[in-house]
């Protein structure tokens, strides 16, 4: 028998988990685990959500299995915690699940982000799993003068937020469950083609591409809006799953606890089963996860920019004021595509599907906040990050991988 963890990922395919995946078990060298399955709603024969090469790859592991599930179905997600024939009882489960698109109502939050955290959380803490790692995207807007800590009681950004604010809130009242949060920042890196940086380094490729200047609508100022390599999230889960192991639910609540503050409004609670009441005030080890950089949205912008060979510059204070969401908004996107797809049938070959898109919602153009201290995960669980710095290196990275996918314009100048 081997002595070495069996491990469960649930969701997170189109964000996180395919990096958690490839950390556990590396197509090069020896694996962490001594199986790992992965759930998701998705397929991945064929896959019905960009996977990248490196996945399917990795999927062909003697150690991986992967299970397409309706995460929605209590009976199909119990099942999902059978262990294979002949091992016992999962060790640490990895919960990546939740709803990223911001343009989703409460109702569709409730069923695809709280119910499915619930589910989850409960046959977890049924099952007695050593260790439960949640990930919880930045969906939140801080102070701009300081960096929060983990204790700061800070305010979710809009639905997505709030009904992932409250899926930590109902994890977190659930005593028997090995419970650590991992709340991250800005995330990019290889493969990774969803959120905030991916879009600006696509919009950025554009503004290169055309020699123009890329602009935003937001003033310099201090907009802290911290990242992190998406190999740090796989990282740094894989370290707060080994350090619940060794402590117990108790010890690290000790240790690590945080209030879970109410953050809803009372009249739509009724409308999701397993809501705690406003009063009560869960406590769950919770770490912030950034990288070094204090990125703002000049620095992060000017990287990414200065990459492209292009500049990060403001609208002036006029352009801003007549700025109007829904008409500016599609014109603004127009202009992106229109730029985008002649880089990618300029490419050589020609490219006809990426990843990639540089539509940019009105959640990626919105003003973002947020500045996370990342000192506690340092100083308790001692992890080291892998990629302190977001330049250029880690832009290079990336682009020249989905450039080797065929999926990104090679006519695309880089600095
Ligand atoms: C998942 O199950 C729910 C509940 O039965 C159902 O409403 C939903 O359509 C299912 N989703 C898919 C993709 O089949």
């Amino acid at each position: 028998m081997s002595s070495k963890p069996t491990v469960l990922i649930f969701g997170g395919l189109n964000t996180c988990s395919r990096a958690l995946a490839a950390f556990l078990v590396p197509l090069e060298g020896d694996a962490r685990v001594s199986h790992l399955r992965i759930v998701d709603k998705f397929s991945v024969h064929p896959p019905t959500t960009y996977i990248g090469p490196e996945f399917a790859k990795v999927l062909e592991k003697p150690e991986v299995d992967y299970r397409q599930v309706n995460l929605t179905i209590t009976a199909a997600v119990a099942s999902a915690f059978d262990p294979p024939e002949g091992l016992s009882t999962f060790d640490h489960v990895f919960d990546f699940t939740g709803e990223v698109r911001h343009d989703r109502s409460s109702m569709i939050q409730i069923s695809t982000t709280f119910a499915v955290a619930r589910l989850l959380g409960t046959e977890a803490a049924k099952r007695g799993v050593r260790s439960y790692v949640r990930i919880q995207q930045p969906f939140y807007e801080t102070s701009g003068k300081h960096a929060a800590a983990e204790k700061d009681d800070i305010k979710p950004y809009e639905t997505s937020g709030v009904w992932w604010h409250e899926s930590l809130r109902m994890l977190a009242s659930i005593q028997d469950l090995n419970l650590v949060v991992l709340r991250i920042g800005f995330v990019y890196g290889p493969y990774t083609n969803f959120g905030n940086i991916a879009s600006l380094i696509t919009v950025a490729s554009v503004y290169g591409f055309l020699k123009r200047p890329m602009k935003s609508l937001w003033s310099p100022g201090k907009n802290p809006t911290n990242t992190v390599h998406v190999d740090d999230v796989a990282g740094a889960a894989w370290a707060c799953a080994e350090w619940m192991a060794s402590k117990g639910r108790a010890e690290a609540n000790k240790l690590a606890g945080e209030v879970i503050y109410f953050h809803n409004d009372k009249s739509v609670m009724k409308d999701a089963e397993g809501v705690r009441a406003p009063d009560e005030k869960p406590v769950a080890p919770l770490f912030n996860l950034v990288d070094d950089s204090n990125s703002t949205l000049l620095s992060t912008g000017s990287t990414i920019s200065s990459y492209f060979g292009t500049t990060f510059e403001f609208f002036n204070i006029v352009e801003n004021a007549m700025f109007k969401w829904k008409d500016d908004l599609d014109d603004v996107n127009e202009q992106h595509v229109e730029g985008w797809t002649k880089m990618l049938t300029g490419s050589d070959p020609s490219i006809t599907n990426s990843p990639l898109n540089p539509y940019m919602d009105k959640y990626t153009l919105e003003k973002h906040v947020l500045a996370l201290d990342n000192a506690k995960v340092k100083n308790i669980i001692n992890y080291q990050l892998l990629r302190p710095e977001f330049n250029h290196a880690n832009i290079d990275e990336l682009v020249d991988k989905w450039k080797q996918e065929g999926v990104w314009p090679n006519a695309a100048r880089n600095s």
